[in-house]
């Protein structure tokens, strides 16, 4: 038992200096032994233990350390833990500046009260005014039951101060734990998710929820686990196999970005060398018709081992990431013939559109890498709104500002072509391989359309088709028509695409290019 002084007793200014180390201890207990114990059965980490993994080593500064919750309802009174539920502060990542809140699962299970919704809001405010990074590590139960709407106005506090700080800071979140309810809005409107497989899900109303509504049975893995939202609903941009991996995604994340939007993003040293890549030229099958990974044409063009593949696994017929090239962050945007034929649907619209914003948003380049047959025909994509998800991608290429590039390296057809940063939405220098094929349609579709009645006519029809195809291949499956028209600014041989667009980024380096005057466009959503 603590013995208490008497009452007539002030306190010397040791016991002064005693309290607050002894406040300081308490406060890095969080919710106490047995419930740290706990969290380490789960197999997940602390709330101060992420953070330690995050940042810089010393580098850690705590804001509200000492915050406590004001409620009484419920015997709350009875029950505080220093910090209430959330670690808060800013430290450096790989020397840079970030701001972090991390959520504490052993307070009340990390949920929001009104003091941890301050604490937070607290530290964005920080980060928008010095403009540097936000990272959220979430661990929560949701709103804190028993505080009732002054947990929900917390909550709206911090989705609306997402909102502002959207395209001002970049902001990440990793989802530690569970995440529902609400509270999955403001990951939502950051920039970038990752999840941890088999510890983390999110979603807005959990199976009990779901059994009630609609009578179905699932687990919370499957309706919002790391593996659901990377591959079915595309909510989270990489799912991490442990926590290590989680932050260590983050600080690679942050490496190819900058600090806010007046900011550029870091260049790493380059040593210039042979920038020739012979490998490029055997890149292409033979047949027009067959796949090839884009991420070999991405391998020989980025700085060796630099690009990040986010969205991985969601939407596989479009790669979007970051990469280096000569040391300076670009972002990746190349159709994937290796899936589906790389065509555009709804959901590769969306997530490269969304990719486009972010890296025009931070001024980070864009290499745009084509190869499309077109959008996907059929009434499940018409009737989901290919149109409008479509549009998303043309609209988000079209208002980028950013230094763009293009490499057509087989097909660019239809519609496709215009969607795919083509020179007449804007792109800065666009090139095509010799085997590139830009065309209103593929030449068999074509050669079936306008010449329909001699095929018929014709005694073998199929020799007819055949020939009728050889000759629309011939006059238009080629990259000469555009670019004597100078919609492609230079055929390039393969191998020396790296020189080519690293010559083109250096050229447009300070480009400068405004939007026309206005409150802010109305991308269709
Ligand atoms: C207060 C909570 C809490 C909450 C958990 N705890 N969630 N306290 N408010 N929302 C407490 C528990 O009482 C327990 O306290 C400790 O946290 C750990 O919880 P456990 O249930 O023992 O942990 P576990 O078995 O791992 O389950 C975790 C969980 C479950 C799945 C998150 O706790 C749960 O379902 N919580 C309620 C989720 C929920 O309905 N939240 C409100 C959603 S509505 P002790 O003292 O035993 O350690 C919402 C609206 C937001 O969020 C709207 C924003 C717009």
């Amino acid at each position: 038992m603590e013995q208490r002084p008497p009452k007539n007793h002030l306190a010397t200014t040791s016991e002064k200096f005693d309290k607050l180390q002894k406040l300081n201890e308490q406060a890095l207990l969080g919710g106490g032994e047995g419930r740290i114990a706990r969290q380490h059965e789960k197999g997940k980490l602390t709330a101060r233990e992420r953070i330690e993994l995050l940042v810089d080593e010393g580098t850690f500064e705590e804001i509200g350390k000492l915050v406590v919750h004001r409620s009484s309802d419920f015997g709350l009174d009875k029950e505080k833990y220093l910090g209430d539920g959330v670690v808060t502060g800013y430290g450096n990542v790989n020397g840079r500046l970030v701001y972090v809140f991390s959520q504490d699962f052993t307070v009340f299970g990390g949920s929001l009260s009104e003091t941890f919704a301050e604490k937070i809001v607290k530290i964005m405010d920080l980060a928008m005014k010095n403009g540097a990074p936000v990272i959220g590590l979430n661990d929560s139960g949701g709103a804190r039951i028993q505080e009732g709407v002054v947990s929900l106005a917390g909550y709206a506090d911090i989705f609306y101060r997402n909102t502002r700080a959207s395209g001002v800071v970049p902001q990440i979140s990793a989802i530690m734990g569970p995440c529902a309810g609400g509270a999955v809005y403001s990951p939502a409107i950051t920039d970038f998710i990752l999840m941890v497989e088999d510890t983390s899900y999110m979603f807005v109303t959990g199976p009990n929820v779901v059994k009630t509504v609609t009578q179905e049975d699932v687990t919370s893995e499957e309706l919002g686990g790391a593996s659901t939202h990377s591959t079915k609903s595309g909510v989270t941009h990489f799912s991490c196999t442990n926590e290590v991996e989680c932050i260590n995604n983050i600080k690679q994340l942050l490496s190819y970005m900058p600090q806010n939007c007046e900011d550029e993003a870091p260049a790493v040293s380059y040593q210039p060398s042979d920038e020739k890549r012979p490998a490029l030229d055997k890149v292409l099958p033979n047949n027009p018709n067959q796949p090839y990974d884009m991420r070999e044409v991405v391998a020989e063009i980025a700085d060796e081992g630099s690009f990040m593949e986010v969205h991985k696994n969601y939407a596989e017929n479009i790669i979007v990431g970051f990469a280096r090239i000569g040391g300076r962050s670009i972002g990746v945007v190349g159709n994937q013939p290796a899936s589906l034929a790389g065509v555009l649907d709804i959901n590769s619209s969306t997530k490269a559109a969304r990719f486009v914003r972010f890296c025009d948003s931070f001024n980070i380049p864009l290499l745009v890498l084509v190869d499309v047959p077109g959008f996907l025909p059929g009434t499940d994509q018409e009737w989901h709104g290919i149109i409008n998800h479509g549009a998303k991608l043309l609209y988000a290429f079209s208002e980028a500002t950013v230094p763009r590039v293009t490499v057509i390296t087989r097909k660019a057809y239809g519609g496709a072509y215009d969607v795919m940063n083509s020179k007449h939405i804007g792109a800065d220098m666009n090139f095509a391989w010799p085997t590139a094929e830009i065309a209103v349609m593929g030449a068999k579709g074509a050669a079936e359309i306008i010449f329909k009645g001699e095929i018929a006519k014709a005694s073998d029809s199929a020799a007819k088709l055949d020939e009728k195809v050889a000759e629309y291949t011939n006059r238009f499956a080629n990259p000469y028509e555009a670019t004597a028209r100078g919609y492609i600014d230079e055929v390039i041989m393969p191998h020396n695409t790296r020189v080519k667009v690293m010559k083109a980024f250096e050229m447009l380096k300070n480009k400068v290019d405004t939007l026309p005057r206005k409150k802010h466009g109305n991308i269709p959503l």
